[in-house]
This record gives structure tokens, sequence and C-alpha cells, in this order.
């Protein structure tokens, strides 16, 4: 497995990185793609990022999505009584079929879902495996919460 490693590593840099500079840039329209073309979605509408939700579904019924769109994660930090949850993002088919966060990228901790929700700019036309990491896998597992994304290209206007 040495050779695919370093090659997810790259990725997940691209990915955070991506997300840092598309993140950055969001709010003052798209110095990257041109003007007003980007959406931001909040991920599980009202439900936001919860146990039980069928994300499969949302994302299917909610893209496309595109290079330069964000999504927003919500959810509620720790506060004694709740479950908290998180977002990774997974290296493969493989380990988002089984809900395997062995080398997953922690991209929002469990603090970061509070008020305005964790936002994060799809920056790579790969596959984005989006899971909730708590309990190991069964939040992903049994909850639903899972869902991947290829962002596409966003058509030329000209
Ligand atoms: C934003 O999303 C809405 C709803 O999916 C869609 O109708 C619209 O075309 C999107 N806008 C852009 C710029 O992608
Ligand atoms: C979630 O939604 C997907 C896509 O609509 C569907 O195939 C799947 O059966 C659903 N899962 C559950 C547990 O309802
Ligand atoms: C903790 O958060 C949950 C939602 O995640 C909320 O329903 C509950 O009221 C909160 N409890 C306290 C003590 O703030």
């Amino acid at each position: 497995m040495g050779a695919s490693k370093p090659s997810f590593v790259a990725v997940a840099l691209w990915v955070l990185l991506g997300s840092l500079l598309y993140g950055a840039g969001a709010s003052e329209g798209s110095l990257f793609y041109g003007a007003d073309a980007s959406n931001i979605t909040v991920v599980g509408g009202d439900q936001g990022w919860t146990f039980g939700f069928n994300y499969t579904d949302w994302a299917l019924k909610s893209g496309p999505f595109y290079l330069g769109d964000t999504l927003v994660f919500k959810y509620d930090p720790p506060n004694g009584t709740n479950h908290p949850h998180s977002v990774y993002l997974l290296r493969d088919l493989n380990s988002f079929q089984s809900c395997d966060l062995k080398r997953a990228l922690l991209v929002g901790n469990v603090m970061q879902g509070g008020g305005k929700g964790f936002y994060f700019t799809l920056g790579l036309r790969t596959t984005h495996y989006f899971v909730c990491g708590e309990k190991q896998g069964f939040h992903c597992n049994q909850g639903l919460m899972k869902f991947s994304i290829k962002p596409l290209k966003r058509p030329c206007h000209h």
C-alpha cells in the first residue's frame, strides 16, 4: 500500500487547500469560476447533519454539484446530552462502503458544526466521500451519515 498512501495524502492536501482557497473566496463571488457561479447548500436541508437521515438520497436529489460549490454541515457541539457528530473524508469507495475510518481525513471536528455550521468548498474534481466519524463508523453505517459527491466542471456561459 506504499504507493497509494502518498497519493491519498496529496489528494487530501489538495482538498484542504482547495477548501481553504475557495472557502476564503466564497463571499467575494467567484474569483475562480466567473460571476454568480457558486451555490452554498446546507447538507440535509432543515435536518442538518444528523443521525438517521438518508444523505445518499439527499445528495441524489440535491445535485448536481459543481466545482466551487460549498457544502454547509450543521450539527451541535457536544453538550453533555446529545450525540456529537463530525465530518470525515474517506479515501476510496471501499472504505466508504464499509464505513472504515482508518486513514480517514478529519475535515470538521465535533465543535465545528455549531452556529453557522462547518463550510466545505468542493475544490477538486474527484469523488468526495463524506461521512460522520463518530462511534467508530456506527453513525456512518447505521445512521446513514454518508454520501459521495463528484463535483462537475461548471459549464461555461460564453
Ligand atoms: C444552485 O442550485 C439551484 C438548486 O439546485 C439551481 O437551480 C441553480 O442553478 C444553482 N446555481 C448555480 C449557479 O449552480
Ligand atoms: C437511502 O436512499 C437511497 C437512494 O434513494 C436508497 O437507495 C436507500 O435504500 C435508502 N436507504 C434507506 C436505509 O432507506
Ligand atoms: C444539546 O443539544 C441537543 C441537540 O443536539 C439539544 O436538543 C439539547 O437541548 C441540548 N442540550 C443542552 C443542555 O443544551
